[in-house]
């Protein structure tokens, strides 16, 4: 069976990934770092490793040689990457690099998740060749990591979702911040101002299995439908049967706590990937639906 190589794989995607990945038969070495991988597999090899220590990361590659390498782990905290750029550049850029390089000795196909932050936000419905401009760091960061992938001579494909939401890693996505919120009672501000793609984790690792198998070549956007934050919010609100009154509409403007600067309208087109692949990660209903199922499970442990 084909070996898998997963960066991030305690996070919110990488989660998701490794257990969609084991299930379908694939072995599969788990990268991850501070946060532990729950999921315990006969066929899943957990390895702690900071992937800013770049012969340590170079020297796993090596000796693992996979036959493919999703790159999933980043520093993702968008206000952090403003703060501590030199963290920023090591994690997004400078071990995708080494990533990069040891998947060219072990001749390994490489997916690089990305983000829609490459993108300003002006004009919103971005299509895979639509030009670059992000507006932070962060943004910046993932950016030049996509570059470095697209410069080397590996076969690749550089998967870009949005606003990944859903059950799973250390970090609480957006979603179970809301349902939290409001099934306390408590009320909810969420943009009306800001638009992106709502991208189902569970949805996400389906179809990035479906690209492990099919191998398609250069970007691809696989994200949710378009809509603002707060449209968001009371879709979750719906699904999970939470009261919707408790959410209030706030403006970009008003979020002063803000360092990094956000795209206004970051959604992505997605009609590259729906005509590819079977699974149906665009389907908002379908992934709130999901979202209850395991959110429910989560909370009663
Ligand atoms: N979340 C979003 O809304 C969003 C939207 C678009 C694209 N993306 C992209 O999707 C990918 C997955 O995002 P996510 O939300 O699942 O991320 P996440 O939950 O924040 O997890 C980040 C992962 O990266 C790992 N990581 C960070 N620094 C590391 C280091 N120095 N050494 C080793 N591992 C390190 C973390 O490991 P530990 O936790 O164990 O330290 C964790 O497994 C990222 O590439 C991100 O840029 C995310």
């Amino acid at each position: 069976m084909v070996g898998v190589l997963v960066t991030g794989a305690s996070g919110l995607l990488g989660s998701k990934l490794v257990a969609e990945l084991v299930s379908r038969g694939y072995e599969v070495v788990a990268i991850h770092n501070r946060n532990p991988v729950m999921l315990e597999h006969e066929k899943l090899v957990k390895i702690k490793l900071d992937i800013t220590n770049r012969t340590l990361l170079e020297d796993l590659i090596l000796r693992a040689r996979p036959d493919v390498i999703i790159h999933c782990a980043a520093y993702t905290d968008v206000d952090g990457c403003e703060r501590d750029r030199e963290l920023a550049w090591r994690v997004n850029v400078e071990a995708t690099r080494s990533i990069v390089r040891a998947a060219r000795v072990v001749r390994s196909y490489l997916i690089y998740v990305s983000t829609d932050y490459v993108f300003d936000g002006e004009k919103g419905m971005y299509r895979e060749d639509d030009v670059p401009n992000p507006v932070n760091y962060y943004g910046l960061t993932k950016l030049i990591g996509e570059e470095l992938v697209r410069a080397s001579d590996l076969l690749y494909t550089i998967v870009r979702p949005s606003a990944i939401y859903g059950v799973g890693g250390s970090k609480k996505s957006f979603a179970e911040y809301v349902a939290e919120k409001l099934s306390r009672g408590e009320r909810v501000r969420a943009l009306v101002d800001q638009f992106v793609s709502p991208t189902h984790n569970t949805l996400l690792a389906k179809t990035i299995v479906e690209i492990v198998e099919m191998r398609p070549m250069g970007t691809i956007h696989v994200a949710g439908e378009r809509m603002s934050r707060y449209e968001f919010a009371i879709r979750i609100a719906k699904a999970l049967g939470l009261p919707t009154e408790l959410i209030e509409g706030a403006r970009m403007e008003e979020m002063k706590h803000w360092i990094a600067k956000r795209p206004r309208d970051s959604s992505l087109d997605t009609s590259r990937a729906r005509a590819l692949f079977r699974t149906r990660f665009f389907d908002t209903d379908l992934a709130l639906d999901l979202f209850k199922r395991e959110w429910v499970e989560r909370k009663s442990g």
